[in-house]
């Protein structure tokens, strides 16, 4: 079957096996690879994007859902060029750990700041649940939320 997506602001189509995932759409798909595929269980948030505006595990929405919608993925956090407050949050702050939990991260805070510039540290905890690190620690990446929102809640 042929899903057609608007992703980051472009339509774009490809053909797929019936069962396949929205994140294996992006990735096998459309060639997109910042979002990761590291449990495909719905567990870690390695996959995380925006369908429609709503945060969404996409290894848990098939590719068919998609189809005729809006996706957002980390990819398309960029404006210009340049990184995403968030993005630029991450870097400074070293929450930059590895590879595969890093896209998820940045997409659920990008989410959650986007919902709430000033939110309590229950509330990032709570916003940032669904996401795993299995390595390395979340401090950073707390530190790195901090960051970004008081950067961004500085922007006119
Ligand atoms: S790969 Fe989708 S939640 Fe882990
Ligand atoms: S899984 Fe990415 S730093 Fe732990």
């Amino acid at each position: 079957m042929v899903v057609r997506t608007k992703v980051n602001g472009e339509w774009l189509e490809a053909e797929v096996w019936p069962g396949t995932s929205l994140l294996g759409l992006l990735r096998d798909g459309l060639n997109l690879y910042g979002s990761k595929n590291a449990c495909e269980q719905g567990e870690c948030g390695s996959c995380s994007v925006w369908l429609d505006g709503q945060l969404v595990c996409s290894c848990l929405v098939l590719a068919a859902q998609a189809h005729e919608r809006t996706v957002r993925t980390v990819e398309g956090l960029r404006d210009d060029g340049r990184l995403h407050p968030v993005q630029e949050a991450f870097v400074e702050a070293g929450a930059v750990q590895c590879g595969f939990c890093t896209p998820g991260f940045v997409v659920a805070v990008a989410d959650l700041l986007q919902r709430d510039p000033d939110p309590s540290p229950a509330t990032v905890r709570e916003a940032l649940s669904g996401n795993l690190c299995r390595c390395t620690g979340y401090q950073k990446i707390l530190d790195a939320v901090n960051l970004a929102a008081a950067r961004m809640r500085d922007r006119p």
